[in-house]
């Protein structure tokens, strides 16, 4: 032997590799098998073999997910629920609640807005910010009130979405897309005789269409109803003088009304 051991020597060194696990028979030559194709590669002596391919899930439409469960509610308990459990919308796992509604439902007037702020996310319930404060001013100016009963003072109130987006950011067509069914849902079951939408979002989702301060002022059919885009009481906030523009809105309003 050239390594310089003996029979003897090299019995008990196989030995030895055999007591610590060896299984395999050593090669003169190493064999890298990380430059092996992986279909050859073999584990090494004692590793776990590679896990088998996992059958990759079918994709999920989102959207239909959102139409079969919207469809599915018979009323506004089971909407709400239906919306609690609809799982396919990123907003809903930052947001502290599901800002479902506000007012009443024999209300004549809907009122759809954007998506909850940070008021609304801790509280539960739609435009109770600053925001919300002028919306029920404006609304007050034309005799409704989101706590009326009475089907002629009554006012119902929610959002194109129902989580509050990070930040407040604008939310993504994808967003607005997977909750639209609900919002649909929404309006079959409150079936007012009109709708407004409150800002660029709520045009994107309901017309198709943003620019609202060329939208506004202009009665459209929105979910199936006269609808009438509005400037959002968060941007009057910032822009005072467009309350102007926003009292001749809510005058054709309470035109359409008597
Ligand atoms: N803005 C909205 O559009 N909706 C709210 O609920 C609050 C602010």
């Amino acid at each position: 032997m050239d390594s310089g051991m003996d029979w003897y020597y090299a019995k008990a060194v196989l030995e030895w590799q055999v007591e610590l696990g060896a299984t395999e028979a050593i090669l003169d030559a190493p064999i890298d098998r990380f430059e092996l194709p992986k279909s050859q590669a073999r584990p090494a002596p004692g590793a776990a073999a590679a896990p088998a391919p996992v059958p990759r899930a079918p994709e999920i439409d989102a959207v239909e997910v959102a139409r079969a469960a919207a469809q599915g509610a018979g009323n506004l308990t089971e909407l709400e629920a239906a919306m609690a459990a609809y799982d396919h919308c990123e907003l809903k796992r930052g947001a502290r609640n599901l800002v479902f509604s506000d007012g009443h439902a024999s209300a004549r007037v809907m009122i759809i807005g954007e998506a909850p702020g940070r008021d609304e996310d801790r509280i539960g319930k739609p435009f109770v910010g600053r925001a919300g404060q002028l919306l029920d001013r404006m609304l007050a100016a034309i005799g409704l009130d989101r706590t009326a009963e009475a089907r002629e003072q009554a006012v119902y109130i929610t959002n194109v979405l129902p989580w509050r987006p990070p930040q407040n950011r604008d939310p993504e067509a994808t967003e607005i897309a997977m909750m639209l069914p609900f919002v649909q849902r929404h309006v079959d079951l409150v079936n007012p005789d009109f709708v407004v939408l409150m800002g660029n979002i709520s045009c994107q989702a309901g017309l198709g269409q943003r620019g609202i301060l060329k939208l506004r002022g202009t009665w459209a059919e929105a979910y199936g109803r006269p609808a009438l885009p509005m400037t959002h009481p968060a941007y009057l906030l910032r822009q005072p003088q467009a309350k102007r523009e926003a009292w001749a809105d809510l005058l054709s309003l309470k035109a359409r009304l008597s």
